[in-house]
């Protein structure tokens, strides 16, 4: 088969903690993408969102990777992958400069500077800057501005967001990724991923959470004025919710995962008085458990789960403050009525995030469960649009940075 050249594709492999996925994508008119190629391996090496087993990685990642090239008919040299895990943190920096020039006008050099002055955070050397979002800028005490360049003033500031990450924990992805042979353009946040493929612009600017809940972690990213400005994961996610049912269904881990997709509610209140037949499952069970039983284990851990990222809201001082409310993604999010569980708990609105925005060779990917793939693919091809490449502004900041800790460390 033809192999097509490197620059007409985009590709994103999430490297998740239940399951690997390699998106492919090609450009279709100026701004979009068409997804020509899906990989997913069960084979996955992690716990809690962070590698625990190389090989197991490895071969996760060869496999995805092999069935989305058969798929797309190409070959996958270079990706766009996603972190993950508890060890995630943000914080929001100020940096402020002088403006150089003599009339005063603010130049793209000024920016950077101000920028640089921003991430000069104190952090412990096994700590890394995983991505960074200038927000705002002040001039001369004009506050709100978007681009400051080209307006004069003496004085520039800026807010910037700065998500910071163990430096061990990126350092074993980036090792399986080079190990299975494909060369690493960038690295995001999966919960960062998963808001490119769904949250609209104005959902951006009026104020928003996404919420991504895989099978081991739940992400959260909050959004207003357009940028983000907090960034954290639980140690939570869709996996506690089966292993509760094993738990008090005394059934296996497979059945009760079965159980949790095809008869599983967040709203014990709209579930039928049904029973299941547990040897319809596996032939090796027997007895019934009523519907509503398993609605009232799964409300539990939601319970907990959504306390937590009020807690998360909480801290950002947004709880119950949201107007575009939260946008749920990830595996977890496909729960039947976890939206209104969602809602009841957080009190502000919450949708389900599904990557409206690209086509594709199968409806499968309209699913929130792909929009963290699919975002990291949308990143592959809107920093090649804007010319920039993560991997080499972060190698240069990690520089920048390190030698400012040299200040600060003995
Ligand atoms: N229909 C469904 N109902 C309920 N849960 C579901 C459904 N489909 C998938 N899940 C759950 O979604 C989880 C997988 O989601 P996802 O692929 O987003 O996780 P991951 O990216 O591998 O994990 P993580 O992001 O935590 O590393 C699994 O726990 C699975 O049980
Ligand atoms: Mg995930």
């Amino acid at each position: 088969m033809a192999k097509k050249s490197k620059e007409e594709f985009y590709v994103g492999i999430d490297i998740g903690s239940s399951k690997i996925t390699t998106i492919v994508g090609v450009p279709e008119g100026e701004n979009s993408l068409r997804v020509v190629g899906v990989g997913v391996s069960n084979t996955t090496g992690l716990k809690k969102g962070v590698v625990n087993e190389i090989e197991e990685t490895v071969s996760g990642i060869s496999e995805s990777v092999e069935i989305a090239e058969r798929m797309a008919g190409i070959a996958i040299g270079e990706a766009y992958i996603n972190v993950n895990g508890p060890h995630i943190k943000s914080v929001n920096s100020r940096g402020v400069i002088a403006v150089g020039r003599a009339d005063h006008e603010v130049t793209r050099d000024d920016v950077f500077r101000a920028e640089d002055a921003s991430l000069a955070i104190q952090m412990p050397s096994n700590r890394e800057i995983l991505q960074y979002f200038p927000r705002t800028f002040t001039l001369d005490g004009q506050e709100d501005i978007k681009d400051p360049i080209g307006m004069n003033g003496i004085r520039l500031e800026v807010e910037t967001h700065i998500i910071t990450a163990s430096e061990p924990a990126m350092r074993t992805v980036s090792k399986c990724i080079s190990q299975a042979g494909i060369k690493e353009n960038g690295k995001v946040l999966s919960a960062l991923a998963s808001a490119k493929a769904v949250l609209t612009k104005r959902q951006r600017e009026l104020g928003s959470a996404l919420i991504d809940i895989g099978a081991s972690t739940t992400g959260i990213c909050v959004f207003e004025e357009g940028e983000v400005f907090y960034s954290s994961v639980l140690p939570v996610g869709s996996s506690h919710i089966t292993n509760d049912i094993a738990i008090g269904l005394r059934t296996s881990l497979d059945v009760a995962e079965k159980i949790k997709i095809k008869f599983g509610d967040a709203n014990h209140k709209k579930v039928t008085k049904e029973n299941i037949d547990l040897s319809e499952i596996d032939m090796k069970e027997e007895g019934v458990v009523s519907k509503k039983h398993v609605a009232e284990i799964i409300e539990a851990r939601l319970f907990e789960l959504f306390r937590m990222v009020q807690d998360e809201l909480r801290k950002a001082n947004r709880d119950g403050l949201l107007p575009a409310g939260a946008v749920l993604t990830g595996g977890g999010a496909r729960l039947t009525n976890i939206c209104d569980y969602a809602k009841e708990v957080l009190k502000i609105p919450v949708t389900i995030g599904i990557p409206e925005e690209v086509r594709g060779v199968t409806e499968k990917i309209k699913d929130p469960m792909y929009a963290g793939p699919i975002g990291l693919m949308m990143c592959a091809f809107e920093d090649n649009i804007h010319h920039f490449s993560v991997s080499r502004q972060l190698e240069e900041i990690s520089k920048r940075v390190k030698k400012v800790f040299k200040i600060f460390l003995p």
